[in-house]
């Protein structure tokens, strides 16, 4: 209780005698800074909440390999095929637990390992616990003196 003091009417907070003016000042001074960190700490939920997502930069991959008609190159996170539209890359990161998938050249398809979901050449989901498809990657052909092969972006 403040007895012999006021209560300020912009902030509700207290003056006069019994209220020492460094606690007021810290708490004018203190005030912006906590409105601040209370915004921060209520944006981050809200825009989860709202599936905000910051896009991030695509990892450039270069593969020194040269792709046969027809044929693919198997890399760690990928796999190119050459299609009539050019070079494709699918992911080779399954989309139900993360697996690498193999690519089964008879059957035309990628299989999991673990639970064995399989994905065409496309990454369209053909079977299997995984209920996503395949992401794909932008190809680019290198053609230049110093540099073949192709580049991968990664997003
Ligand atoms: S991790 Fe690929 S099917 Fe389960």
């Amino acid at each position: 209780m403040f007895t012999d003091g006021a209560m300020d009417r912009k902030g509700g907070i207290a003056t006069g005698p019994g209220m020492g003016t460094g606690r007021r000042r810290f708490l004018l001074t203190a005030w912006p800074w906590i409105k601040g960190a209370a915004a921060m700490v209520l944006t981050i939920p809200l825009m989860s909440f709202l599936r905000f997502k910051v896009p991030s930069r695509p990892r450039l991959v270069a593969v020194d390999k040269s792709l046969k008609l027809g044929g693919f190159i198997m890399e760690p996170e990928f796999v190119i095929f050459d299609t009539d539209d050019g070079p494709r890359a699918v992911s080779r990161t399954c989309t139900h637990l993360g697996c690498r998938l193999n690519y089964h050249e008879l059957a035309g398809e990628l299989v999991c390992p673990c639970h064995q979901s399989r994905f065409t050449k496309d990454g369209q989901r053909l079977a299997g616990p995984a209920v996503r498809n395949l992401p794909m990657y932008p190809v680019t052909r290198m053609n230049d003196l110093e540099n073949k092969g192709f580049m991968v972006a990664i997003s």
